[in-house]
């Protein structure tokens, strides 16, 4: 799997990108649509990130920023890449926004 970053010097790229340790068997709602586009795009490059490294505030700039990969590698060919369409990029944002990390809202406290 691509999933260690403790494999010593010369470490290949894509496996020292993302976090280690997150595997598609524990992707909540796995078999629903975006969970789908979300496995089937977003590991051609890198291993599988976790939804909650971002949360629905921040994933669209991350999805948008991927895009932008996407689209060049796929111009340039440097390697053969499928890149989702439109409303499959709004699957993919929406799995990852209802499964993303909750932000915390502080709660405010009385001093004393
Ligand atoms: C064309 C290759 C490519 C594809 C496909 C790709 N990524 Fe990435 N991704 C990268 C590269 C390169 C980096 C490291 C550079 C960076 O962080 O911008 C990265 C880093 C990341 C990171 C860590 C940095 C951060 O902003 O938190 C996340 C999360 C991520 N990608 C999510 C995704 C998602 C979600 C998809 C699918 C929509 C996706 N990636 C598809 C190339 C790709």
């Amino acid at each position: 799997m691509l999933s260690s970053v403790n494999d010593g010097p010369g470490i290949p790229y894509k496996k020292a990108i993302m976090p280690s340790g997150f595997f598609s068997h524990q992707l909540e709602d796995r078999e629903s649509p975006g969970a789908i586009k979300f496995m089937t795009f977003c590991m051609q490059c890198h291993s599988l990130p976790d939804p909650k490294l971002h949360s629905a505030k921040e994933w669209p700039a991350v999805v948008v920023n991927m895009m932008d990969k996407m689209q060049r590698k796929a111009l340039y060919k440097r390697k053969s890449i499928s890149v989702p369409k439109n409303e499959e990029v709004d699957q993919i944002i929406a799995y990852l926004s209802l499964h993303g990390l909750r932000d915390v809202v502080p709660t405010p406290k009385p001093l004393n």
